[in-house]
């Protein structure tokens, strides 16, 4: 039987490129998104064409609505693992930071994904090989001034990887975060062209990654002989930050 994964965000920039990995390695997958509808679609057909003897299901899902978590678990059968690379950010001093970006960040980083962690844990735990990847950021470590609300969420994460992954080690799922720093994504297009060459500056590896650079080690942690590391955050960011 063919494994399958929940890729929250599949519709994001990181995402898509995690599911062209995951699908190529030969995983069924449950291909989540919000508002990016004509994108999945083209996702899902360019997939189901590649791999005829996978499945690839769709599945609209607002991470910031409770309310429907039930009806969003009881469509999915098997889930062998869950990454989670839905996310947003807000820009700006804290000081002006408002109390409903606060709670969408909370609740689309963190508090939706751990209950969903808490419905799909029996059945990420049938074949003692079960994942939890979250993508997060190395911002989560180091933090960033004018992102602190994103960044605090993000080390959320890390503290909840950290804390979880002890709970469900001996069910022989594992929960880890991979943290990158700037990406090559439309995250980052809100950026003037000077401040991305002032941002490659920064980074010793002297450019931001590639998605596909963040997706590989999400496809590692996946691999069955990863089973041992689990509660860890890995920094992939050319160098930078942490
Ligand atoms: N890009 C970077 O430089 C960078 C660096 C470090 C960490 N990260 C992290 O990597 C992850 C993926 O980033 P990305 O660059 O791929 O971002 P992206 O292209 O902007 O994708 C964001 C994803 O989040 C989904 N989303 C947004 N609001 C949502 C909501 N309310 N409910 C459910 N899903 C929602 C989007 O769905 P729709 O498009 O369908 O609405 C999309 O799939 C994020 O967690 C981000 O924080 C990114």
């Amino acid at each position: 039987m063919h494994q399958s994964a929940l890729i929250i965000g599949a519709s994001g920039d990181i995402g898509t490129v995690v599911a062209r990995r995951l699908a190529k390695a030969g995983w069924s997958l449950y291909l989540h998104y919000f508002h990016s509808e004509q994108r999945i679609s083209q996702l899902q057909a360019e997939l189901q064409q590649t791999y005829p003897k996978q499945d690839f299901f769709v599945l609209q899902y607002d991470l910031t609505v409770e309310a429907h978590l039930d009806e969003l678990t009881e469509r999915l059968f098997q889930v062998d693992a869950v990454i989670f690379a839905a996310g947003i950010t807000t820009y700006g001093l804290f000081s002006e930071t408002t109390s409903q970006q606060i709670e969408q960040l909370w609740e689309m980083h963190i508090k939706l994904p751990m209950l969903l962690c808490q419905r799909l844990a029996p059945k990420l735990a049938k074949n003692q090989c079960g994942r939890i990847v979250f993508v997060g950021s190395v911002y989560g470590g180091s933090g960033s001034a004018m992102e602190v609300g994103y960044s605090t969420v993000k080390g959320a994460q890390s503290a909840f990887a950290n804390a979880y992954a002890k709970e469900v080690a001996s069910l022989g799922i594992t929960v880890n975060v991979i943290a990158p720093g700037a990406v090559d994504t439309q995250m980052n297009q809100q950026f003037s062209t000077a401040a991305k060459e002032n941002l490659k500056m920064e980074i010793p590896a002297s450019r931001l990654a590639r998605p596909d650079e963040i997706a590989y080690w999400v496809a590692a942690l996946l691999d069955p002989a990863a089973g041992y590391l689990t509660g860890q955050t890995i920094y992939v960011s050319g160098g930078w930050r942490k």
